[in-house]
């Protein structure tokens, strides 16, 4: 690897090129300018601004609360931080649903605002318009099948899934739909390892897979999850590369006492 700043950008182009050479695709989410910086340095190739940010960094519920101008204010940041990666703006629930005009005008504020280059969905055929609409006018998109957490309530939950005949047939129905309405890449979540197989190998896109298997072209994670930074509930999927949560609660710990005691500040941290 090069300097920063030397290496080529990832474009839409050179995912795809990734996917037919076996390079794998890395991609991680990101919410703010220093985490999305240490990733970029680190040579990661998408940075997701997902919506998981209304879970792992507003504290609420589920995604569903969370806004466009949210999502703008901190997708703004992460591409601050951002020289080779390429940033992907999630689309929050209802910003893209309720008609295809929206949807465009919505898929717009990501680029033109915030300085995105692509935007993702979740949804299969019944969003391949908004897709089609969304490419036709420049935007990238990435799509999301599986599970959907935007569509908890009606999925009953966070679960798996594809697990049976029919439901697989319609994932995979889906993604070539997606593919077809010009989509460049696809995340697939929690399906069992075999569907996101046969789903990959059956695409010209990228499949990115969280909780989908090895066999994807790529793989996604939620970093405050890698990083052991969010506890509230744990998934098989998740491996933790670190576990920053009990460091920061211990630094947060041990600084409570020293200034209760008056350790600190020393004279080495005073004038
Ligand atoms: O919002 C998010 O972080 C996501 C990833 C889990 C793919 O959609």
């Amino acid at each position: 690897m090069s300097k920063q700043g030397t290496m080529p950008k990832v474009t839409t182009m050179s995912v795809r090129q990734m996917k037919k050479t076996g390079d794998k695709i890395t991609m991680l989410t990101a919410y703010d300018f220093v985490t999305a910086s240490l990733m970029d340095e680190a040579g990661i190739d998408i940075i997701l601004v997902g919506d998981s940010l209304g879970m792992v960094v507003m504290g609420y519920e589920s995604t569903l609360p969370v806004t466009m101008d949210e999502m703008i204010h901190h997708t703004k940041a992460v591409t601050r931080g951002t020289k080779r990666a390429m940033v992907i703006g999630d689309m929050p629930f209802m910003s893209y649903q309720v008609s295809v005009e929206h949807a465009l005008t919505n898929a717009g504020r990501f680029m033109k605002e915030a300085g995105a280059h692509g935007v993702k969905l979740e949804g299969g055929r019944e969003m391949a318009e908004n897709v089609r609409k969304i490419v036709e006018s420049g935007i990238p998109v990435m799509g999301h099948l599986g599970l959907t957490p935007q569509s908890v309530h009606q999925l009953g939950g966070y679960r798996v899934q594809g697990k049976d005949k029919s439901a697989a047939r319609r994932i995979l129905d889906d993604a070539k739909i997606l593919e077809q309405a010009g989509a460049f890449s696809l995340v697939l979540e929690c399906v069992p390892a075999s569907l996101a197989k046969e789903i990959t190998s059956s695409l010209t896109i990228p499949t990115i897979g969280i909780g989908a298997g090895v066999q994807c072209d790529g793989q996604v994670l939620v970093v405050n999850d890698m990083l052991g930074m969010f506890d509230m509930f744990t998934t098989k999927f998740v491996k933790r590369y670190a576990e920053l949560g009990k460091e920061m609660r211990r630094a947060f710990s041990q600084y409570i006492e020293e200034v209760k005691k008056e350790k600190f500040p020393s004279d080495a941290h005073s004038f």
